[in-house]
């Protein structure tokens, strides 16, 4: 069996991560050593085509190299510092996202669910700090998910899922709408209400697109309302969608938005960004993070976002989205093929979940989500020919039933 660069044999490291790691994920049965654009490989030399890219993270494919030389040069001056002096990624990246996406302000956080309980916080204290005391209450989408922390949690609108059991009580004042359905988040809201929180695809709940006239309604509704409309684009945000941000497609503009995954090229960092309104509710001390903006991080999060406008990878994902799915309608057993950009899933009448392990045998990384349907959610550098790659493997095993 051949070593891994520590010296260590593939077996060796799985034994130690099972004997040693809390677990909650179901473990695929390799060692990950190296990525390569589109690919990643194991400590055999096995190469996967990677239509996870890391659950929609590696945006600009794995180990970009302009990404990579921007952590190792930051990492040799600062590593790490706290959040009173000036650093240079911090400035730098915040003038890119903030003229980028035409906001005022930026708060930097480590993951997306950290964004999302900056987010929630944010509108909460804007809420009891305006006219009065008991506008706390954010509605949701049904089947949404807004990460693991407990706010977060809280406003996942999933009562009956894993991301609720064992974990109740959840926070108080969230409420859950019908995703799609405008009078069902009007009906929601009430005296107490301060926010409505939605993604524009639902990820983890199925790639679920909302629709435009839906969007449209919700931000009249938030205007009419004097309610703020928060966007989680954690997942959607920066390019997977066909465009910079998936709020791009309606027309309209969030009161804040949520980002993290794509946005650092692989590392882990998140933000929220928003108008200089809002953004004075935070006031030293009402907010903060020790990692939050750290130098490593702002640094490879700019030469990701750099090379995600440069090479107009939002634009390929448009296009190489677009065949995916028009090649997806010619698998067999495909009920629905759905999707934005490079956010796709294909809803099979044959069970997917016991087939995850023949598509990682047969060397492609995809996502099951529920009992039927694949999630592809590759990096936005994908081309035809890796499209077609995938459908071919698809098609093979998908032809063993
Ligand atoms: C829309 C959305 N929000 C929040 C999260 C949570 O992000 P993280 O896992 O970085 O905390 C996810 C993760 O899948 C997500 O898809």
């Amino acid at each position: 069996m051949k070593l891994t660069h520590t010296g260590y044999t593939a077996e060796q490291i799985k034994e130690l991560t099972n004997k040693y790691l809390i677990e909650t994920y179901e473990r695929y049965d390799f060692v990950a050593e190296e990525g390569d654009g589109m690919y990643l490989y194991d400590t055999e030399g096995k190469r996967y085509l990677d239509f996870y890219a890391g659950i929609a993270v590696n945006n600009v494919g794995n180990r970009n190299l302009r990404v990579a030389e921007a952590i190792s040069d930051q990492a040799q001056r600062l590593i790490h510092t706290f959040n009173y002096p000036y650093t240079v990624p911090q400035a730098l990246l915040a003038e890119l996202i903030c003229e980028t996406l035409g906001f005022e302000k930026i708060f930097y956080q480590n993951s997306g669910s950290e964004a999302n309980e900056a987010m929630i916080k944010m509108a909460r204290k804007y809420g009891v700090e305006s006219d009065h005391p008991d506008r706390y209450k954010i509605i949701t989408a049904k089947n949404g998910f807004h990460g693991r922390t407990y706010a977060a949690l809280s406003a996942t609108g999933r009562p009956e899922s894993k991301t609720h059991r064992g974990f109740l009580p959840v926070l108080d004042g969230f409420a859950y709408a019908d995703f799609n359905d405008l009078q069902s988040f009007k009906d929601a809201t009430d005296d107490n209400t301060i926010a409505i929180l939605i993604e524009t695809v639902q990820g983890e709940g199925g790639v679920q697109t909302a629709d435009y006239d839906f969007m449209q309604g919700l931000r009249a509704w938030c205007d009419e309302n004097d309610l703020l409309l928060l966007l989680d684009e954690v997942q959607t945000g920066w390019g997977r969608t066909g465009k910079l941000m998936g709020y791009m497609h309606y027309d309209i503009k969030p009161d804040i938005l949520s980002m993290a995954k794509g946005m650092g090229g692989g590392m882990p960092i998140g933000a929220i960004v928003t108008s200089e309104k809002l953004a004075r509710v935070f006031e030293p001390g009402s907010h903060g993070s020790t990692f939050g903006g750290n130098p490593v991080c702002c640094a490879a999060a700019y030469a990701a976002i750099r090379d995600l406008i440069e090479n107009k990878w939002a634009e390929n994902a448009a296009e190489v989205g677009a065949y995916f799915r028009e090649q997806a309608r010619t698998l067999p057993y495909v009920k629905e093929v759905r999707g934005q950009g490079l956010m796709n899933a294909i809803e099979c009448s044959i069970k997917m979940e016991d087939k995850k392990a023949r598509f990682v045998e047969e060397g492609l990384l995809i996502t099951v989500i529920g009992k039927h349907t694949l999630r592809a959610v590759p990096p936005l550098i994908a081309q035809k020919k890796h499209v077609d790659e995938a459908i071919r493997i698809m098609k093979s095993i998908l032809s063993e039933e």
